[in-house]
């Protein structure tokens, strides 16, 4: 720990505080107005689980990022790693040319992803280029052109990437043309079966719908080069499908001779307790995409397949300055870092946490579900249990609340809390962040002049 930080949120100022205040009507000012900020956090330095404001507030992180700081902010190894190897090599571009840090971050990546045999990478520098990277090598191992992905799915916003995503219509909007040959089917999200089916009593039509309707009435599975899953939604709502879901798609892949891509951006790097979320549901995917928490917050990602899927020639794919050395040196660090403790971490304090929360939705009705593995973790919130409309009103006041109280937090899907908080947390942070969560659900249910409410 570095001196004087603390390991527990502090908040001395109204938030904003005057210098964040300052910085964000520059911001304002200068920086493009698509992103989504939902509250207004300004990060000046960060430590841990812990962020500081420029105002000396110290909040606990449970949004790492957006699932990215995996070691937390500023491991000391992942530090010293990256000042090292600037000391000795910032670029020299992979594309053309051959050095240490890449291939070890390759060996080690090709090692841990879920599957028999050997893998090859290829490093680019956000999620969206890993999945552009694995449209075009489906495209070219397979010679076919069709796609098939899942409705609430996000998977970048690249085009082809963005041509896969389904998750906000915002997303597309004036957008279009994106890439052709796209064609989404619901996910297996039994809370929300779109079917109306319950699981345990359902034939798994979010299998059999593929084969049996959009195969033989719209698209020729002869024609599919590859079928695109998070094997755990992330933006459509931390979204655990059964196994049988994620099973069938590896069938009905074999069957066709269609590739499995997972898009373990966000669920990857052992997140849910395991390197690959795959790993969860016994079967492994033909090509993997990884990247947020690969290497605790430098830009990397990797595109991961076996060699014999990803041997197509020289010129085929390349970039400039993905697999940055600098990056490659952090991934190295963290990964092994994840290899020793963290993933083993993830999966206790998950389970914990999810024991907690199970309780803590038996004390309030507009808890509706609460699912997830390790520290992937989704609190979905609703008008009342049985009726399980969307709440996104209150979802969006209990983040605020809980950020004026000291806890970062986001939201997923429309109506969603994301827990994904750095993979280093310990118990009495997991517990102040109970804490907080459920007297900030309380206050901003006063404040929506909830039935039962004030206390
Ligand atoms: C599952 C998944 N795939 C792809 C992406 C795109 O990653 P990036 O924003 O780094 O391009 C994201 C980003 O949130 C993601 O969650």
């Amino acid at each position: 720990m570095t001196p004087n930080f603390p390991k527990l949120p502090q908040i001395n100022t109204e938030l904003p505080g005057p210098k964040a205040k300052a910085l964000i009507a520059r911001d304002h000012k200068y920086v493009s107005t698509s992103y989504t900020r939902g509250y207004p956090l300004v990060a000046e330095e960060a430590f841990g689980a812990i962020v500081k404001d420029p105002d000396g507030n110290y909040f606990l992180d449970f949004a790492a990022g957006i699932a990215v700081v995996s070691t937390g902010h500023c491991h000391p190894e992942v530090v010293e790693a990256i000042k090292g190897q600037a000391d000795k090599l910032i670029h020299i571009s992979g594309t053309d040319f051959y050095y240490t840090s890449q291939v070890q971050a390759a060996e080690r990546v090709a090692r841990h992803v879920h599957g028999k045999g050997t893998k090859r990478v290829f490093f680019g520098n956000s999620g969206a280029e890993a999945i552009e990277c694995a449209i075009k090598l489906a495209k070219y191992h397979t010679g076919r052109k069709r796609f098939i992905a899942f409705y609430g799915a996000f998977h970048g916003r690249t085009t082809g990437a963005l041509s896969l995503t389904a998750s906000k219509a915002a997303q597309k909007e004036r957008f279009f043309p994106l890439m052709d040959g796209v064609t989404h089917v619901p996910y297996g999200y039994c809370y929300r079966c779109p079917y109306g089916q319950t699981y345990g009593s359902c034939k798994m039509e979010c299998v059999s719908f593929i084969e049996d309707t959009v195969f033989k009435t719209t698209v020729p599975p002869g024609e599919v080069a590859a079928i695109f899953v998070e094997p755990i939604q992330g933006e459509g709502g931390y979204v655990v499908p059964p196994a049988e879901f994620i099973q069938g798609l590896r069938k009905i892949c074999d069957k066709h001779g269609i590739l499995l891509v997972a898009d373990e951006v966000q669920c990857g790097v052992g997140r849910t307790g395991k390197f690959s979320a795959m790993a969860h549901f016994g079967v492994s995917a033909d090509i993997t995409c990884l990247a947020k928490g690969i290497a605790s917050g430098m830009p990397l990602s990797a595109c991961v397949a076996s060699d014999h899927i990803m041997n197509w020639p020289p010129g085929s794919h390349a970039s400039t300055f993905g697999g940055n050395p600098l990056s490659c040196a952090a991934a190295e660090v963290t990964l092994r870092l994840v290899d020793e403790q963290l993933a083993a971490n993830a999966a206790s304090q998950g389970e914990f946490l999810m024991g907690k929360l199970k309780d803590m939705m038996g004390r309030y009705e507009v808890i509706g579900d609460v699912r997830g593995k390790g520290l992937m973790i989704g609190v979905e919130i609703v008008k009342d249990r049985v009726g399980r409309e969307k709440n996104k009103e209150l979802r969006d006041e209990v983040v605020e609340e809980c950020f004026r109280s000291g806890l970062l937090l986001l939201g997923a899907g429309s109506n969603t809390l994301r827990i994904c908080p750095p993979l280093i947390i310990d118990r009495e942070q997991a517990m102040v962040f109970l804490d907080i969560l459920e007297s900030s659900l309380k206050k901003a249910m006063n404040r929506l002049g909830y039935k039962g409410f004030p206390f």
